[in-house]
């Protein structure tokens, strides 16, 4: 549900058309040496499944349609039929006149159900987009890895410890198969947002001694229950407002800015988290059991602090920027404007990118612009192990908050709390809906 800030999904998807249309000129070239691959299907068509027909998915699959000439949608699953009727629809309009050709997925081949992700996988497919609720994302990858299947893996990639095990434990898997699994935290797709950190890690502004990284925005959408809805079937409608299914906004949202948080710092992983947060603005069921703030301080253990604050509250300014200090200067990383300026300490401008606009609408297709590439070429884009790290470090911040106890890496990393029921059916009861309380939640 986290649709970027100023950007709504149809101008992400109308503005990418243009960055994707040069894909659509022809096959992507396979370098020499490297032999045209006979795919799933025994053509030369990339077969791509989607599981999780939302909005998110949606536009992931025109992405992947349009990154080479010769893929083809050809199964879908989602637990709603709904969903699954109006992503197929919406991927058809968006497609135009080359739905006909790369939509392929017949009535048979799309699955309705929680075992619906095994059947798209099965579906002699090639790469299969994993873009349901962050729950279930641990266990879908799995299967698939093990099918041996290229992976586009949504962020976040889990919401626990448990599942950021598993995830790490497939993204290994998934390298020494040699098979793609490319996480969606997708600024570091952007054209822009990869010169200003290049800049960053250049040494332009020195050596890095501190970040803060914001994402202050409204409240999310709410859906009043209705009589025919299970408690179950409530939550999975409301799903990021349930820590078990999205992981709390501070991992379900604000993790794209943690992640630049942790790209900032090389991806060097913190020694421990302390983090206050809460409900101020937050009541009634359909908010479920999540904060609407947080503001975390992330300790290294060469002595280095940084920052991060999120918030979900409405009539409150928004700001989804990265302040990144550093010791001859600091920089302004912002992809919406996009702004990404350098000054000194006296105020003066040291370095700004002048580079083309629509940052933010470049990013997602080149995403699948690059996966799709490196598939061609034998050697696929894996970057689970970092996707999760950045993911945990955004749920050991939610624990620290939850609990009021500074959480080390490692107690994160080893954390035995599985959100995750299993196994799910609709017939699984809905987990109790608790607000935690900082000092009397306990840690495990
Ligand atoms: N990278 C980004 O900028 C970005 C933007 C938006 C969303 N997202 C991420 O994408 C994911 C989906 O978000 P969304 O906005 O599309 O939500 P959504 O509710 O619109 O779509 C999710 C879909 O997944 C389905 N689903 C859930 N669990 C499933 C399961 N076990 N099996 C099959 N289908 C299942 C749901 O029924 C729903 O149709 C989230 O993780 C979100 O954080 C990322």
């Amino acid at each position: 549900m986290s649709e970027p800030l100023n950007v709504s999904r149809r101008e992400f998807l109308s503005t990418t058309a243009a960055a994707g249309a040069g894909a659509l000129t022809g096959t992507l070239a396979v370098p020499r040496g490297v032999q045209a691959a006979a795919w799933a299907g025994g053509s030369d068509s990339i077969r791509v499944g989607i599981v999780g027909c939302g909005g998110r998915g949606t536009g992931a699959a025109v992405q992947a349609l349009r990154a080479d000439a010769a893929t083809q949608l050809v199964a879908m699953g989602d637990v709603f039929q709904e969903r699954v009727d109006s992503s197929l629809k919406a991927i058809g309009d968006e497609l135009e006149d080359d739905a006909a050709r790369k939509v392929q997925a017949s009535a048979d081949r799309r699955f309705v159900g929680f075992d619906s992700y095994k059947r798209v996988i099965d579906s002699e497919i090639d790469v299969v987009l994993l873009t349901g609720y962050p729950a279930f994302r641990p266990a879908h990858l799995r299967y698939a890895v093990e099918a041996k299947k290229h992976v586009f893996l949504e962020k976040p990639v889990a919401v626990d410890g448990p599942g950021i095990r598993s995830v790490i434990e497939s993204a290994r898997l998934a390298k020494a198969n040699n098979t793609g699994c490319l996480t969606g935290f997708c600024w570091r797709f952007a054209p822009g947002m990869r010169e200003a950190f290049a800049h960053i890690h250049g040494g332009g502004i020195g050596d890095v001694v501190s970040v803060h990284t914001t994402y202050h925005t409204g409240t999310l959408t709410r859906r009043p229950r209705r009589p025919e809805w299970s408690d179950l079937e409530f939550q999975f409608r409301n799903w990021w407002h349930f820590t078990w299914l999205g992981g709390d906004h501070i991992v379900e949202q604000a993790v794209h800015s943690v992640d630049r948080l942790a790209w900032a710092m090389n991806d060097k992983v913190p020694a421990r988290v302390t983090c206050l947060g809460g409900r101020a603005a937050r009541s009634g069921p359909e908010h479920g059991d999540v904060f609407d703030h947080f503001a975390a301080v992330y300790e290294y253990d060469d002595g280095r602090r940084c920052f991060h604050t999120c918030r979900q509250i409405d009539s409150c300014p928004s700001d989804n920027s990265d302040y990144v200090y550093g010791s001859r200067g600091w920089t302004l990383v912002n992809g919406w404007g996009p702004t990404y300026i350098s000054k000194d300490s006296r105020g003066e401008t040291i370095w700004k990118f002048t580079g083309g606009q629509n940052d933010a609408g470049r990013m997602y297709q080149n995403e699948h612009d690059e996966l799709m590439a490196s598939i061609r070429a034998g050697e696929p884009i894996n970057d689970t192990e970092r996707g999760a790290h950045s993911t945990l470090m955004a749920i050991m911040a939610r624990m620290a908050a939850y609990t009021g106890q500074t959480v080390s890496w490692e107690q994160a990393m080893n954390s035995t709390q599985s959100l995750v029921p299993e196994p799910m059916t609709w017939d699984t009861p809905a987990p109790p809906v608790e607000v935690p309380v900082p000092g009397r939640t306990r840690f495990f």
